[in-house]
């Protein structure tokens, strides 16, 4: 555990943006880049990176409390989450700068990274900027100096339904009404709903939904909702435009249904960031990614995904002592 775990925010810089230090780590930026310094074996090292990136990538950080895992901003800095504490790294997962010995990893208690970071991604988001947003849908992360903030956007919650999506008194139905307009990538799925002939009685309890229509008023990009659970089995949809902003490495294996359209996936692995696979996956196709590798997303036009995640508490250990392999299916 790192002894100094502070929020320290010295005075704006030249270009108005706050700067910031967590351990070892010292963030700062500027009209378009993102700079991470740390201290190495091999002296201080500076790594640097677009703002709109880095500002994509910590959004789902802290939205996602730290994800399953590892969550790579790209192929140097990243977090893990150790589910009570989580690690920041530079370099730990890459081959060229662990071979340098130019790589660091500091651990943090949860609470204090996901304050400093939500500072981080406050300051450094100007008016008009939303990371969540596809990017012909926002305006841009470089307006210059500091230039005002985006609360609405990086503080939007996600809405819990009351009852499950179509049953009566649902509290999240989609409608043009209520802010969620189809989106322009969308507009040919039909929002007829199901017709559904209940048993006297029954009126309240049973339903049923079109999800693709649902769906089709998506409002982000790339950020799973929880629409199904049974015992630690997870149905999560997403709505995913451009890039995934992280390149998520997992500790468990994790089921893609491309629901619509297609996503290219780049595979890597887990530890050194060596391509493994690409996957193309188109409409109504299923692919698992191991647990031993990292994944990125691009989808060039708006596509729908369910990603089937798996929360059991035990399954990291059991990948870990070779209980369960690192892939689900032999052929
Ligand atoms: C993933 O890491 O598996 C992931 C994350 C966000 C998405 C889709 C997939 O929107
Ligand atoms: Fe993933």
């Amino acid at each position: 555990m790192s002894e100094i775990a502070v929020i320290a925010s010295n005075a704006s810089n030249r270009t108005g943006y706050r700067s910031f230090e967590l351990g070892s780590f010292k963030f700062s930026r500027d009209e378009y880049f993102v700079y991470i310094e740390w201290p190495s074996a091999n002296g201080s090292m500076t790594h640097y990176m677009s703002a709109d990136i880095f500002l994509r990538a910590m959004m789902r950080d802290v939205a996602w409390q730290f994800f399953y895992n590892q969550i790579n901003f790209d192929a140097v800095f990243g977090t893990n989450n150790l589910y009570g504490t989580v690690e920041m790294f530079a370099g730990s997962y890459n081959e060229a700068y662990k071979d340098a010995g130019i790589d660091l990893k500091e651990s943090f208690e949860t609470p204090i990274i996901l304050a400093t970071f939500k500072e981080i991604l406050d300051d450094w988001t100007n008016d008009g900027f939303d990371p969540f947003a596809a990017p012909e849908e926002t305006g841009t992360a470089w307006l210059g100096k500091k230039n005002g903030h985006n609360r609405d956007a990086i503080n939007r919650e996600r809405q819990v339904c009351k009852r499950m999506v179509g049953l009566p008194g649902d509290t999240v139905l989609r409608t043009d009404e209520n802010g969620y307009p189809v989106n322009r990538a969308f507009e040919d799925v039909s929002q007829d709903q199901p017709e559904v002939h209940v048993e006297p009685g029954y009126e309240s309890e049973i339903g049923a939904t079109n999800l693709f229509a649902y769906l089709a008023r998506s409002d982000v990009t790339w950020n799973p909702s929880i629409t199904s659970v049974c015992k630690t089995s997870l149905y999560c949809m997403t709505t995913e435009e451009y890039i995934l902003p992280v390149k998520h490495g997992n500790d468990r294996v994790e089921w893609f249904v491309q629901l619509s359209d297609e996503i290219k996936w780049e595979v890597e692995d887990f530890e050194t960031g060596r391509p493994r696979a690409k996957v193309i996956m188109k409409a109504g196709d299923v692919a698992s990614m191991p647990e031993d590798i990292r994944h990125q997303g691009f989808s060039q036009k708006r596509s729908m995904l369910l990603v089937w995640e798996n929360t059991n508490p035990g399954i990291v250990e059991m990948h870990r002592s070779g209980k369960l392999k690192s892939y689900p299916v032999d052929f």
